[in-house]
């Protein structure tokens, strides 16, 4: 875990507690934080009912070894922020960390959770110069999570019924196309009304705002945590299960090649497929709009030196 903030320590403990991992190392350039955190956490292991091992360091090279590192590196929103609002702070961020793994840690899969999403991909995979398949952004995972707890909400449906795929950007851009949406077997479309349907995509676009608004300083931790914890987990098993992620995409639906949250399956060393889902024309059409605002938006990124 590169950063310790709420979501790299949330991440940490969701990952020893799946007990998975032989080991968890957290790293943060605040020093003492991430060790305090790791002994903190290691201190419930026997309560948890874990023994992955944590440690913690302020040092990347804690990280070699690594099969998996998660970065959460970077600063989060304040209230009447947006997402692009963090780009040349966390550029920078993300250059010098993605520097540091590409020494120390260069066969890992690496999951980006720091904002803005698709730029912050990129660059981790510009800057590693990792092979795509093992440069994965997470933001799809935690949107259709809000899409679903929201229909969850309703009353109708229990959230672990919902299935739903966020594409396009982690931001104005999002996708979530109702053709793919279903509660158990039956399709979402024949449970609510348009109108309500539309409002629930809404509220989950913009549900990353609404708690940064609530909380006035910092950002979502819990459902983010456990949304970049489901992507390692979905690696580690192998899983097999369609997800939504942030992935080259090289043409897929149409899109211009850029970063863009895609239907994939994930197997041990990252991506392994991009699926191809049944997209009515009008979602396939937002999804390219979505590829090509975001391809604008990297095309604009600082050169880092
Ligand atoms: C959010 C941040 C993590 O959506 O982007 O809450």
């Amino acid at each position: 875990m590169v950063g310790a903030g709420h979501v790299g320590a949330m991440t940490a403990l969701r990952l020893a507690e799946s007990d998975l991992f032989s080991e968890v190392a957290l790293v943060d350039v605040v020093p003492g934080l991430a060790a305090g955190l790791a002994l903190d956490m290691w201190h419930g292991a026997g309560l948890y009912g874990f023994s992955t091992r944590l440690s913690g360091s302020d040092d990347l090279v804690a990280l070699a070894g690594a099969e998996y590192i998660v970065i959460t590196a970077g600063k989060p929103r304040q209230p009447g922020m947006s997402r692009t609002d963090l780009t040349a702070v966390n550029a920078e961020i993300m250059t010098s960390v993605c520097r540091g793994i590409r020494t120390h840690a260069p066969n890992s899969t690496l999951v980006i959770v720091s904002n803005p999403l698709e730029e912050m991909t990129h660059l981790a995979a510009q800057q590693t110069g990792f092979p795509e398949e093992r440069v994965l952004g997470m933001a799809g995972v935690l949107d259709s999570a809000r899409f679903c707890a929201l229909v969850g909400l309703t009353g109708k449906a229990r959230p672990q019924e919902v299935r739903a795929v966020a594409l396009g950007s982690h931001g104005p851009e999002m996708v979530i196309p109702l053709s793919q949406a279903f509660v158990g077997d039956r399709p979402i479309e024949s449970m609510f009304d348009a109108e309500t349907l539309e409002a629930l995509v809404e509220r989950a676009r913009e549900s990353g705002g609404e708690v940064v608004k609530l909380l006035q300083k910092g950002s979502a931790y819990f459902s983010p945590a456990e949304s970049a914890v489901t992507m390692v987990r979905a690696m580690v098993r192998d899983s097999g299960e369609v997800i939504a992620a942030c992935v080259r995409s090289r043409g897929a639906y149409g899109a211009v090649d850029t970063r863009v949250g895609l239907p994939v399956r994930l197997h041990r060393r990252g991506l392994k497929e991009i699926v191809p889902l049944a997209l009515r024309p009008a979602e396939q059409q937002a999804l390219q709009d979505a590829a090509a605002r975001i391809a604008a938006r990297i095309a604009e990124l600082p050169v880092p030196c």
